[in-house]
């Protein structure tokens, strides 16, 4: 019983608003206790650094996902039947029916539209001179996604709110996913509905997944859950990643200069923005049998924390980790995760945001912060609200 671990203890609140406003000072104290913590409050393990976070996301065997990857039992229990909580066999079966959707060769076909889009949103965003930088980042992303899901028409309008409070819905039972539980629940409505009406849209994601529920490969009730795997997951985190990518390039003007003066460093910048500012925080998961991490035991069925976001900031694996510096190699970063369940859309979100990047690039001199930026509320997105930001042109 973790009681009788002699592991540190947190007791702090990892999820009140003032930490999930400014959750870096948490995730440094944690990893200065040691390579596990026990949270009281939350009654799981917190895995605060690097090496031990890449450990059990590559032993998939020992820590396993299909006892949800939440941090409440009735986020666990609703999250059946998705890939990300699912293991082994039903895992890869779940996976295999849409990742062909998005390898490198799929992606490559939506890479001209990609780019025209972002060309045209960052065209418009420097027209304006001051934007809300979140705004800009959630125009791409919203209509790349829910095309590909092949969400029709109809509803789309509340597919944001759905998918904030989806990932609110994943931490632990407090204010923030109570508030937002109804809405998560109104995704699942949603997409059920769509599944039965057949109105998904014709060559998309969803199109596939109602096919093989037709031939018998999964269950028609796996085709909802599946829709929202691809589409609660992927609005969010890239808006995340973009607006984040905006402000650090605002804050840090040696390396908007960097980058103006070599678009190729877009990669890698797009990999030290999801280091430094990771668009999740962490995600758990439940050991599988008596084990151990870094020596602390762990009995079967401990929960455990993989702070994606701390570990990208360990100083045992980074020089000087609370630096943004975008010619570092950060290619090893934990943002998308890691093995098996390691994000299934990071080429989409790495291309959507290296566009808006090489549009800024080609027409922003610099970016200038015209307000003062608000964090989101929520438990496992880790992104800003609102960014107030002048774009200078170019
Ligand atoms: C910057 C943007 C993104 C970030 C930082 C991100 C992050 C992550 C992380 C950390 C995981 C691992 C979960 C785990 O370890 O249990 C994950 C899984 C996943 N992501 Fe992403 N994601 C992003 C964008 C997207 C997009 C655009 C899509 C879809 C088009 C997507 C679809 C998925 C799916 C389906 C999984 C589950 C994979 C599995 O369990 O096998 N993500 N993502």
């Amino acid at each position: 019983m973790p009681m009788r671990t002699k592991h540190p203890v947190y007791r702090h609140d990892l999820y009140s608003a003032s930490a999930i406003r400014d959750t870096y000072p948490h995730y440094a104290a944690l990893r200065e206790l040691g390579p596990v913590v026990w949270l009281s409050k939350h009654k799981v393990h917190a895995l605060p650094r690097y090496a031990e976070c890449k450990r059990v996301l590559l032993d998939n065997e020992t820590f396993i996902s299909s006892d949800g990857v939440a941090l409440n039992p009735i986020a666990n229990r609703m999250g059946q039947g998705t890939t990300l909580c699912s293991d082994g066999e039903d895992h890869s079966r779940r996976r295999s029916l849409l990742a062909h959707r998005l390898t490198p060769r799929a992606l490559r076909t939506m890479h001209d539209t990609v780019d025209q889009q972002a060309a045209a949103v960052v065209t418009a965003a420097v027209a304006q001179r001051t934007v809300d930088a979140v705004d800009l980042a959630t125009t791409l992303p919203m209509s790349v996604v829910p095309d590909l899901v092949g969400w029709p028409q109809r509803g789309r309008e509340h597919l944001l709110r759905w998918a904030g409070a989806t990932f609110n819905a994943l931490g632990p039972v407090n204010r923030q996913a109570l508030r937002t539980l109804p809405a998560s629940l109104g995704m699942l409505r949603y997409a059920r509905d769509v599944v039965r009406d057949r109105s998904v849209l014709e060559g998309s994601m969803g199109h596939d997944l109602l096919r093989a529920s037709d031939e018998g490969r999964i269950m028609p009730t796996e085709c909802a859950t599946m829709m929202i795997d691809y589409l609660a997951p992927s609005l969010d985190t890239t808006i995340s990643a973009i607006s984040s990518a905006l402000h650090l390039f605002a804050t840090h003007p040696e390396q908007w200069r960097l980058l103006k003066a070599d678009a190729d460093l877009v990669p890698k910048a797009v990999n030290e923005v999801v280091r430094y500012r990771s668009p999740i925080r962490g995600f758990s998961r439940t050991a599988a049998h008596d084990t151990d991490i870094a020596g602390v035991p762990l009995p079967k069925g401990s929960r455990v924390l993989v702070l994606y976001g701390s570990a990208n900031r360990d100083p045992l694996e980074w020089d000087d980790p609370d630096s943004f510096e975008i010619r570092r190699d950060a290619a090893r970063q934990l943002g998308f995760g890691q093995g098996t369940h390691g994000c299934a859309g990071q080429g989409l979100a790495r291309m959507e945001t290296s566009a808006i990047l090489r549009a800024l690039v080609e027409r922003v001199d610099h970016i200038k912060v015209a307000g003062t930026p608000q964090w989101a509320l929520n438990n496992v997105i880790h992104r800003l609200e609102r960014l107030p930001l002048e774009l200078v042109p170019a």
